[in-house]
């Protein structure tokens, strides 16, 4: 398919809104990107033709909507390049992913007095799991800390990994800098030294910013899990994925109890009753209850949205226009840029010392949709020392005449407030 960020456009109904009487122009895609009518129609169609229970039923229309859902595992599988389709777990999204990484992989791996390593530019979610399970178990956490470009000193893993070390949990993109981590290299280097240290290491990559702008390759990678939320790649709220290696995800127990990942159950009347249970393997031991069906639907249908214009394109498209957007924005005197030049996707900025929320309440009356505040990621405000940012998101439908407009209005912002 050629790219034509004209006839890309078309595909999402929510661009042709208007807000206040202006077109919107939506630069938040990092929090959740729009919806392509192929995901709507989709959507749509399986509610009104397809739709029954899955893993339950003999009846043909609930035979048929199981090997829709487990065709998507395997979509999903063949997206990120997994090795099988049993090592996709469908979740809520990312943050649901590393609550469970952290409540049965950290309830069966991580004992008191071992640590853990997070890094400075994470997203709370992959903070505050690790902290609640700390405040439990009583292991460290430490933290890889990021210089003034916003990149890991990830050469400090020799330092803070010991033989105590169990998981190392951080970003393939930061939500807020748009810092792409080098992965591959700081995955194979933490590998070298958990080696060195005899530490039994494993490595979790929150994918939430990555996957809508870059090729998942979980092999290539050598990850132990990936996670990642479908909303931020044209997909439905309310879907997303855990992958974890075969023999890992079927070393650990359920995180959540009920029906779906049961082998077997039994149950004595004598008192106390001894109840036994056997669990099913992975993937299915870890999706207890009704799985989001429509939104697996949906997100099979979003891989296929972004496969038909492809990463090569989509990539080419979002890389002019960072480069089109970090030189006009540039124009802008009073503007401060967190991070390096390098980023990916979004940018962090603030307009001089004005507080973030003033300048994206202005930016809204303009329909310019930015988000604003400390982004989930307070220890990066601190280590910028500011209260909160604007955030400016950039997805495959973004044009340069949006960022034209957006920097028209900083301008005039500027000029406003002084
Ligand atoms: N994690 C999302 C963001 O960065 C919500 O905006």
């Amino acid at each position: 398919m050629t790219f034509s960020v004209a006839s890309i456009r078309k595909d999402f109904p929510m661009l042709a809104e208007k807000i206040y009487g202006q077109p919107l122009v939506y630069l938040d895609s990092a929090a959740s990107a729009q919806k392509p009518q192929q995901v709507i129609e989709k959507e749509s169609k399986f509610i009104c033709h397809h739709y029954a229970a899955v893993h339950r039923g003999i009846y043909s229309l609930s035979s048929k909507a199981t090997a829709m859902v487990e065709n998507v595992r395997q979509q999903v599988a063949d997206f990120i390049n997994a090795a099988d389709a049993e090592e996709i777990v469908f979740v809520k999204g990312t943050t649901e992913g590393i609550n469970l990484i952290a409540n049965s992989y950290g309830y069966r791996f991580i004992k008191p007095g071992d640590n853990i390593i997070i890094s400075q530019m994470e997203h709370h979610a992959n903070i505050v799991p690790w902290h609640l399970l700390a405040c439990q178990i009583r292991f460290d956490i430490r933290v890889l800390p990021i210089d003034n470009a916003g990149k890991l000193i990830f050469e400090q893993l020799d330092k803070l990994i010991d033989s105590r070390t169990r998981l190392l949990s951080f970003t393939h993109m930061s939500n807020v800098l748009g810092t792409v981590n080098p992965v591959k290299k700081i995955i194979a280097y933490a590998r070298q030294c958990a080696e060195k240290k005899k530490a039994q290491l494993h490595i979790v990559l929150d994918g939430a910013q990555s996957i809508m702008h870059q090729m998942i390759d979980v092999q290539d990678l050598d990850c132990d899990f990936y996670v990642f939320s479908g909303h931020k790649l044209y997909g439905p709220t309310g879907i997303g994925v855990l992958y974890g290696k075969k023999i890992l995800l079927n070393a650990l127990p359920p995180w959540q109890g009920g029906g779906a990942i049961i082998d077997k159950v039994s149950m004595t009347l004598a008192e106390p009753s001894i109840i036994n249970i056997t669990y099913e393997n992975a993937p299915w031991r870890f999706e207890a209850g009704t799985l989001n069906i429509v939104g697996i639907i949906g997100l099979g249908e979003a891989l296929r949205y972004v496969n038909n214009i492809g990463y090569q394109q989509i990539s080419a498209h979002e890389t002019s226009l960072m480069q089109y957007a970090n030189q006009r924005l540039s124009t802008v005197k009073s503007l401060r840029f967190y991070g390096s030049d390098e980023r990916q996707g979004v940018i962090a900025l603030n307009l001089g010392d004005h507080h973030a929320y003033d300048v994206g309440s202005f930016l809204d009356n303009y329909g310019i949709a930015i988000r604003t505040g400390h982004h989930c990621a307070l220890p990066l405000m601190n280590f910028y020392q500011v209260p909160a940012m604007c955030r400016v998101s950039l997805a495959v439908y973004t044009t340069k005449e949006e960022i034209d407009i957006l920097v028209e209005k900083l301008q005039h912002i500027e000029k406003l407030l002084g």
